[in-house]
């Protein structure tokens, strides 16, 4: 992550510390349209995500939010024009390699979750390494959701469960929300408390279905390479606006 310089770089006096998400969750959505409307190639607007992505990740850093995740891509995400993709695998896969020494300085603990068999395998080195290096840094977790369904994850948790069940480690009656959840992806980790998703489109697109049970969502029309700190702030103070009462009065 190279240093530049940042605006807001102490909480903003509005927010309440104690009153911050502990977990947020992104999805990067306006990277093609931000280009586009520039007059650039679509792939110009994924490498701005990547800055824009670096940038909140410091700052939640900053601020003192404990966990982001990002949705990098989705296993619907195959379909797209092959150059796109070949762009994207290369780009994590570079990303990676490049960021790691200063994640690692800087205490980040990076985890991929998804169906990463599928992915090329240079990039499942990367991700393996990058995963092994950062494993008992003590600061911010950072998640990123590569090649990643919603669906599939509760699939493949249904049928690691069946498996133990299947082998008697397991009674049917055992089984509650707290296994089925140590069998996610995410397992260990805090449910999000916030989604953002930029570009202004109004869906979930099959991201971390279970997990978001209570998370507040918050859409802004930004595109993701606009998405700042300032923009953060603003998605932070709705965020601290809300009444969350998770199905109590
Ligand atoms: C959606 O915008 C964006 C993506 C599918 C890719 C997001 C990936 C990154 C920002 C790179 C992250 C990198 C790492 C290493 C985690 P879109 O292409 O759907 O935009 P559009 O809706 O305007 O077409």
């Amino acid at each position: 992550m190279t240093a530049k310089p940042t605006v807001l770089r102490d909480l903003p006096a509005d927010l309440q510390q104690e009153r911050l998400p502990q977990h947020v969750a992104v999805i990067m959505d306006g990277n093609g349209r931000w280009a586009q409307q520039r007059g650039l190639p679509r792939l110009i607007g994924h490498r701005r995500g990547v800055d824009t992505l670096k940038e909140l990740l410091r700052c939640c850093r900053d601020w003192g939010i404990r966990a982001l995740t990002a949705y990098a891509f989705s296993t619907e995400n195959w379909g797209r024009p092959l150059e796109e993709v070949e762009f994207l695998m290369t780009l994590f896969e570079r990303v990676l390699r490049q960021e790691l020494r200063e994640m690692v300085a800087e205490g980040v603990r990076i985890q991929f979750v998804g169906n990463l068999q599928a992915l090329p395998h240079s990039l499942q080195a990367e991700i393996e390494r990058s995963m092994e290096e950062t494993r008992n840094n003590p600061g911010i977790q950072f998640t990123v959701a590569t090649n990643y369904g919603g669906r599939q994850e509760i699939v493949q948790a249904c049928r690691a469960i069946a498996i133990q069940v299947q082998q008697g480690l397991l009674q049917p009656q055992d089984i509650d929300e707290t296994v089925f959840a140590q069998h996610l992806y995410t397992a260990g980790t805090c449910d999000p408390d916030l989604l953002i998703r930029t570009s202004g489109e109004m869906r979930i697109s099959n991201f971390l279905l279970w997990q978001m049970a209570y998370a507040e969502l918050y859409i802004t029309d930004a595109l993701w390479p606009d998405f700042d700190r300032s923009e953060f702030h603003q998605a932070l103070c709705a965020f601290q606006s809300r009444s969350r009462r998770f199905g109590k009065v």
